[in-house]
């Protein structure tokens, strides 16, 4: 199988699936090959924090046109995957020199899908877009093409415990995979300072809390198969959710009255009201928990819409901030502003690269104790 990811992710990936015990695991970008039997595409889609969806390879082989393309799709029995009372749906991507258009690849999959249904029982299965019963993706990379069933349906990001956003909200696979990389080990105190609608605090909760990201989805891909096993999902359900009841502090603070209250209803969404505390208040006057050990995840602001020398300025105020009231915790910051960072006067013990959506951005760690000297170059 495939699962996919972030740029950026795919460290994290691969040891999450390793610890679902998948074998035979491969790194290529924005995803981890794996091997495993249906009970792992099951966990895998209940399990994975920083899977976008896992896809299962069903065909491969090598085309150069349109024409080949239709005619090796209908070599694949399809009615074995579904019938014409299900809908279904063909998402593409392609790079190739032989092929230019993903839309068009599509089409031409869908066609001759529809096609040999069509030859074989008079009737065609329908087309939806929006949610159909059976995804089907296309990949073609030069002249191979892989074709697979898309066994989350819904990317998985869309956890199903975020029914509103405020302005610029991560992706819930970002705000996982940024705590998973800072090696947070579930016990120091996490604070987000800026938490917007409450994406990297809900994560947190969860992930020290060892709740499964896939409790609150409504359906995955798979349940709507030929194949589909509701015991084995049920037993997943059921057995493979062992709750860990923990008590450590997490705390979100925004200075936007709005933005708080759509964490607080986000917050309570996920049941996790008696998990995480919520404050709205500048960082300028936000004082964290005095601790000795604690961790920040945040995501200010990047100034698209704001002068340069007043996001500059806002940056040196965070790193002022962090050097006098942040000492015992490890700063990280996730930011597209690579102009703005150098203002924070503080030097990165890590620097890694990750993308927001288009955006390229750094994620850094700044180790504050006491003593945090300006760096050299500042
Ligand atoms: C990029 S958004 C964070 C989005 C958040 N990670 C989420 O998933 O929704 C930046 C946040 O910083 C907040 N913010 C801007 N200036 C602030 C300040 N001076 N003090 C505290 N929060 C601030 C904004 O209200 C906004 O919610």
């Amino acid at each position: 199988m495939v699962a996919k990811t972030f740029r950026g992710l795919e460290d994290v990936l691969f040891n999450e699936l390793k610890q679902l015990g998948a074998s035979d695991l491969k790194k290529g970008n924005r995803m981890v090959e794996f091997t495993g039997d249906k009970d792992l595409m099951y966990r895998a889609n209940f399990h994975l924090r920083t899977a976008l969806r896992v896809l299962k390879p069903i065909a491969e082989f090598k085309v150069t046109d349109d024409k080949e393309l239709y005619n090796k799709i209908q070599t694949i029995d399809w009615s074995i995957y579904f019938d014409l009372k299900n809908t279904f749906a063909v998402d593409s991507v392609v790079y190739s020199e032989h092929f230019s258009h993903s839309k068009y690849v599509a089409l031409r999959v869908k066609d001759a899908i529809v096609d040999q249904f069509r030859e074989k029982f008079q009737k065609r299965p329908y087309v939806d877009v929006e949610d159909p019963d059976v995804r089907i993706n296309i990949h073609i990379s030069n002249d191979l093409c892989t074709v697979s069933l898309d066994s989350s349906g819904d990317s998985l990001h869309k956890r199903g415990y975020r029914l509103k956003t405020n302005k610029a909200p991560l992706n819930e696979v970002l705000a996982a995979g940024m705590i998973l990389i800072s090696g947070w080990n579930k016990t120091d105190v996490f604070v987000d300072p800026m938490c917007g609608s409450g994406t990297l605090v809900i994560e947190a909760a969860m992930i020290a809390n060892n709740i499964p990201p896939g409790i609150y989805r409504k359906k995955f891909g798979f349940e709507t198969w030929n194949d589909f096993d509701n015991n084995l999902l049920e037993n997943i359900y059921e057995e493979d959710s062992p709750e860990v009841e923990s008590d450590i502090k997490i705390v979100g603070s925004d200075i936007s009255e709005i933005a708080i209250r759509i964490a607080k209803e986000n917050i309570s969404n996920a049941g996790l009201k008696r998990k995480i505390d919520l404050h709205i208040n500048p960082i300028e006057n936000y004082i964290p928990p005095k601790t000795e050990k604690g961790i920040i995840i945040t995501n200010p602001p990047y100034g698209e819409r704001i002068k340069i020398n007043e996001i500059n300025s806002f940056y040196k105020g965070l790193g002022d901030k962090f050097k006098d009231r942040y000492k015992g915790y490890e700063v990280w910051l996730l930011s597209s502003n690579f102009g703005a960072i150098k203002h924070i006067g503080l030097h990165p013990s890590k620097k890694l690269t990750l993308f927001n959506g288009p955006l390229e951005c750094k994620f850094l760690n700044y180790s504050i104790y006491e003593g945090s000297k300006k760096s050299k170059y500042n």
